[in-house]
């Protein structure tokens, strides 16, 4: 980490990756974002799964395999889970050890039919599947949220192409994408009029100081969030509200007034853009949304 830390604070645009967002206060700040009344892409992404739950239900088949990467809490799957009692397996990929079990103990005493085989691992990179010793129809991998969106279009090329690697023709990806739209509603969503969108994207140098002894003074760094139009994303800085040095582990690393980290990209696509992105791999089969189309559910089918 702090390898990657220093790195990415040396080049000229200073980045750190938007990974190191989720220590145990980050994730808890997230979930305080995906309740705020400006957050709106969980809410309504759920509102989707639930108008529309035959359907979904019925593209993912009754005897398939579900794979869920980054699957922290479960809540949304699920949703997918009682409403498919015959599924074959459950495979949620988590990095967090302690979390992964801590789920998948109440997943089990929730669903005893359920067959449940977790994996603890880094989903951006090449991971090994389970033995399922049984017979089943396809995988159906499950990656809500937009999370996505937190990959650059040429490295979420690179995530679908490790998915469908490991699906045979037929086999299914059920996203989350969110969609464009009014760039007043996508900045409210990065900007809540709590400040928790502020103290989440702070809590990255929070935990830099206590990680990597590093002494960022929080009172001299300020939270950004804008629509990037030509690039079609949210971006969120940090910026520095004077000439100022910090160190990190012993090492210097200055800072001019109004320099920024830039710490996440949140990628937003039309449904012809997201169709673009996948076509080398995916088909879209189906695409539902909600009235106002805030956010976008995605079946795609391995081609
Ligand atoms: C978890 C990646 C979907 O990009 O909207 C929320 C993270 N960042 N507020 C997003 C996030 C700031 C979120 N995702």
């Amino acid at each position: 980490m702090l390898e990657e830390v220093l790195t990415g604070l040396q080049k000229p645009q200073k980045a750190l990756s938007s990974k190191f967002f989720y220590d145990e206060r980050g994730s808890e700040l997230f979930e305080q974002i995906t309740r705020l009344k400006e957050y709106y892409l969980t809410r309504t992404e759920y509102k989707i799964m639930q108008d529309h739950i035959g359907e979904i239900t019925s593209a993912i088949g009754s005897e398939s395999v579900i794979v869920e990467p980054g699957s922290g809490s479960s809540k949304k799957v699920r949703l997918l889970l009682d409403h498919l009692p015959e599924v074959s397996a459950y495979i949620p990929v988590e990095i967090s050890e302690e979390y992964l079990t801590d789920v998948v103990n109440e997943l089990r005493r929730e669903y005893p039919d359920l067959l449940i085989k977790p994996v603890c691992a880094d989903y951006t990179k090449p991971f090994q599947l389970p033995e399922i010793d049984k017979a089943f129809e396809y995988y159906v991998v499950f990656y809500p949220g937009s999370t996505i969106g937190n990959f650059r279009p040429a490295e979420a090329q690179d995530f679908l192409k490790l998915l469908s690697d490991f699906m045979v023709p037929g086999g299914g990806l059920l996203i989350g994408v969110d969609l464009k739209k009014d760039s007043t509603i996508l900045e409210a969503a990065y900007n809540d009029s709590k400040g928790v969108t502020a103290a989440f994207n702070k809590n990255m140098l929070v935990r830099l100081n206590r990680e990597l002894d590093a002494d960022f003074d929080l009172e001299q760094f300020d939270h950004q969030a804008f629509y990037n139009e030509k690039k079609g994303r949210i971006e969120m800085h940090l910026v520095s509200v004077q000439n100022q040095t910090v160190h990190i582990s012993g090492k210097s690393i200055p800072f001019k007034k109004g320099e920024t980290i830039h710490t996440e990209n949140s990628y937003k696509y039309s449904p012809d853009d997201f169709k673009m992105l996948v076509s080398d791999w995916f088909e879209v089969e189906k695409i539902w949304t909600d009235d106002d189309d805030l956010f976008s559910l995605q079946y795609l089918i391995k081609q």
